[in-house]
C-alpha cells in the first residue's frame, strides 16, 4: 500500500473515532500547498544533471509548518504528501506550536561529491525561498541530510531574507544549533520505549533489540540504549546487516561505522541477509530507516513484542491488522521518533531569543515533553478504546481540528 494511501486511511479511522464533520475531515486532509521544482546543476565533471524537488506543507492550523528534507532516491510526491501529514499529527501529539511539512530531492547523495550536493542544495533553497520562513515553513534534516545541508539552506536564504538562524532546524551547533539536537530523535525513542515497558513493568536493561537503520536515529538510538544495558542482536543499513546473539558491542560498531561508512564487515558479528532482519528473534524490534518495510509479506513472521516506529510510517495498516491479532504492540512514529522535532522546537525558541539552552536542560525538557505526550496519547486509547496508533492520530487530529475550527475555516 502507497504510503499516502496508508496515512489517509489512519486519518479516516481517526476522523471517524472523533466523528469529525466531513467537510472539516475533507479539509484537514488537502495539503496547504505542494511546490515541485526542477534542480539543475553542474555536476564536477562539467556535465549538467537535473532532480527533481519536493516541498509539501501541509498544514498550519496550529503554528507555522515544520518537517524534514530527504535526500533519497525513493523520494517521490505521494511519499512526501504522505510524510508532511505525518508531521501535522505529530506536533499535534508532542503538543509543540507547528503544523506540518516535508520536503526531499530524489537523488542518491552517496553518488554525489560534497560540491555537488551543496550545489544542488542551494539550488533547491534559491527555488524555495520566498516559501518558507521563520513563521512559516521551517525545514530540518531526514534521511540523506544533516547539520552541513541545513547550514548551506540557512546560507542560501540569508542571501535574500538577511540572515536568520531560524529558518531551519538541526544546524550546525556554530551557527544556532541546539545542544543535544543531533542525538534528539534517538534520544527521543529511548524516552518512548522506557514510557512504554515501564506501563508493562519492564525496562530497557536486560531486553533484546533489533534495529533496522544505522544513521543519525538508529545509531543514537543504539548508543543510548547499549548504555542503558538493553542487549541489541542484530542491526543493518544499506551496506548489509550483521548479528551477535550475545549483542553487538555498540562503541566499537559505532567506530567500525565512521571507518567503514557502514555495518559491513564488523568484525564482532556475523553478517546476516539483510531481508530477514525485521524477522530476526527479539523483544523490541526498531525500524529506523525506510516506510513501508513491514506489511502483510513479513508481519506473521515478526518474533518482537513490541514495535517502536522511530522511522516514519514503517508499518502498512494491513501489517498493523495482523501484528494486532498477534497481539504485537506497536508504539506509532508520529509520537515514537517526535524526539526530533521538539528539540527542533527547542532550537527555533533559542534562535529567536538569542540565547543558548545548555545540554542537560535540552534533555531534562525533551523527557518532560515524551512523558507527557505518551500519557496524553494513552488518555485516548481509554478514551476511544482504541490502540496506540489510533491514540495517537486522535490526539494529534483533534488538536488540530480544534484550532482549525477556532480560527474559522469555512470562510
Ligand atoms: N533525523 C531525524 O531527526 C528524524 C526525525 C524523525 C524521524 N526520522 C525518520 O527516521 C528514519 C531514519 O532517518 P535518519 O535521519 O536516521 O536518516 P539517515 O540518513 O541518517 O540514516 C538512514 C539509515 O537508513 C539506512 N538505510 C537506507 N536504506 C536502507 C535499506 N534499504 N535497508 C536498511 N537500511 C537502510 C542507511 O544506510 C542509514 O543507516 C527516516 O524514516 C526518517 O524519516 C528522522
Amino acid at each position: 500500500m502507497n504510503a499516502l494511501v496508508a496515512t489517509n486511511r489512519n486519518f479516516k479511522l481517526a476522523a471517524r473515532l472523533l466523528g469529525l464533520d466531513s467537510k472539516l475531515e475533507k479539509s484537514l486532509l488537502i495539503p496547504f500547498r505542494e511546490i515541485k521544482v526542477e534542480c539543475t546543476i553542474p555536476k564536477d565533471d562539467g556535465t549538467l544533471a537535473s532532480f527533481v524537488g519536493f516541498r509539501v506543507q501541509h498544514d498550519n492550523a496550529r503554528g507555522p509548518m515544520k518537517g524534514g528534507i530527504r535526500y533519497h532516491p525513493e523520494v517521490e510526491h505521494n511519499e512526501v504528501n504522505a510524510l508532511a501529514q505525518l508531521m501535522t499529527w505529530k506536533t499535534a501529539v508532542a503538543n509543540i506550536p507547528y503544523g506540518g511539512a516535508k520536503g526531499g530531492i530524489g537523488c542518491d547523495p552517496r553518488d554525489l561529491s560534497i560540491s555537488e550536493l551543496e550545489r544542488l542544495t542551494r539550488v533547491f533553497t534559491q527555488k524555495i525561498h520566498d516559501l518558507i520562513g521563520i513563521h512559516a515553513d521551517v525545514p530540518a534534516p531526514d534521511m540523506g541530510t544533516g547539520p552541513q545541508t541545513m547550514a548551506w539552506m540557512l546560507d542560501e536564504y540569508s542571501k535574500f531574507h538577511g540572515y536568520s538562524p531560524a529558518v531551519v532546524t538541526g544546524k550546525p551547533i556554530d551557527l544556532g544549533g541546539s545542544l543535544g539536537r543531533d542525538a534528539a530523535t534517538g534520544r527521543g525513542v529511548l524516552f518512548a520505549t522506557e514510557a512504554l515497558l515501564n506501563e508493562h513493568g519492564k525496562a530497557i536493561s536486560g531486553q533484546k533489540f533489533v534495529i533496522q537503520g544505522f544513521g543519525n536515529v538508529g545509531s543514537w538510538a543504539a548508543r543510548l540504549i547499549h548504555e542503558k544495558g538493553g542487549k541489541i542482536v542484530a542491526v543493518s543499513d544499506i551496506t548489509g546487516a550483521i548479528k551477535n546473539s550475545k549483542g553487538i558491542d555498540i562503541p566499537r560498531l559505532l567506530n567500525h561505522v565512521k571507518e567503514n561508512k557502514g555495518v559491513k564487515g564488523f568484525e564482532g558479528a556475523d553478517s546476516l541477509d539483510p531481508e530477514s532482519i525485521l524477522v530476526e528473534d527479539c523483544d523490541i524490534l526498531i525500524p529506523a530507516a525506510l516506510g513501508g518495510i513491514i506489511n502483510r509479506e513479513n508481519a506473521n513472521e515478526i518474533k518482537a513484542k513490541f514495535i517502536i516506529e522511530a522511522a516514519n510510517h514503517p508499518t502498512d495498516p494491513e501489517a498493523d491488522e495482523i501484528l494486532s491479532k498477534k497481539g504485537v504492540i506497536i508504539l506509532p512514529d508520529i509520537y515514537a521518533n517526535s524526539g526530533g522535532v521538539t528539540v527542533s522546537y527547542f532550537e527555533w525558541v533559542q534562535n529567536i531569543q538569542g540565547f543558548l539552552w545548555d545540554e542537560e536542560k535540552v534533555n531534562n525538557e525533551l523527557k518532560t515533553y515524551m512523558t507527557k505526550a505518551f500519557k496524553d496519547v494513552k488518555k485516548m486509547c481509554q478514551v476511544h478504546n482504541c490502540d496506540l496508533r489510533m491514540g495517537a492520530f486522535t490526539l494529534g487530529v483533534n488538536r488540530v481540528a480544534r484550532a482549525t475550527v477556532m480560527r474559522g475555516w469555512e470562510a
